[in-house]
């Protein structure tokens, strides 16, 4: 079995979740960071899991290209899709914004990893805007971003049968 992960992540909690993932398969995975890795050769592997996380409302654009180039071949692959996000509610939703919905119906698995907000690695005006979403959280009686590391567990244990 060889797995290969690709990912993209902003601020660094997706790339920690790819971490925790890879840490926990059999066999063995390569990881990839869409965003510094323009091609993507996924021949090699028979298993693909990819994801990355949401920012007002939108995957990267690293992973929604990597999606639409790769769909044919990914159609033939055994797939996971995974995506961080603070809002777990809409994470389908997010998908299906971002990712051709024929590989959201092909995916053995669809996991949300919950969230976080990583303050330290974001420019001035994303932390202006995250102090105003967590103000407004607030009042509405709604949680911040949560990790939610038992759906790494759970991909982890889909992609090593
Ligand atoms: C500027 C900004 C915008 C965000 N927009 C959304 C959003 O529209 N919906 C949502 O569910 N989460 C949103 N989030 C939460 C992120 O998806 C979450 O913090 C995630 O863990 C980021 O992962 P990363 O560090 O791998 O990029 C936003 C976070 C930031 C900083």
């Amino acid at each position: 079995m060889n797995t290969i992960i690709i990912y993209a992540s902003r601020y660094g909690y997706t790339k920690d979740c790819t971490q925790l993932l890879a840490d926990q398969l059999k066999g063995e995975t390569t990881i990839i960071d869409a965003d510094n890795q323009k091609e993507i050769d996924i021949s090699d592997y028979n298993q693909v899991i990819f994801g990355g996380s949401v920012k007002i409302g939108q995957l990267q654009r690293s992973i929604t290209t990597f999606a639409i180039t790769h769909k044919s071949e990914l159609l033939k692959k055994k797939l996971g899709i995974f995506v961080s996000c603070g809002e777990k509610a809409n994470y389908m939703k997010y998908l299906q914004d971002s990712l051709p919905k024929e590989l959201l119906t092909h995916a053995s698995l669809i996991e949300c990893f919950g969230g976080e907000f990583r303050k330290e690695n974001m420019k001035f005006f994303e932390k202006r805007m995250i102090s105003v979403i967590e103000k407004s959280n607030e009042q509405k009686g709604e949680r911040p971003p949560m990790p939610m590391f038992e759906n790494i567990k759970k991909m982890a244990a889909e992609f090593s049968v």
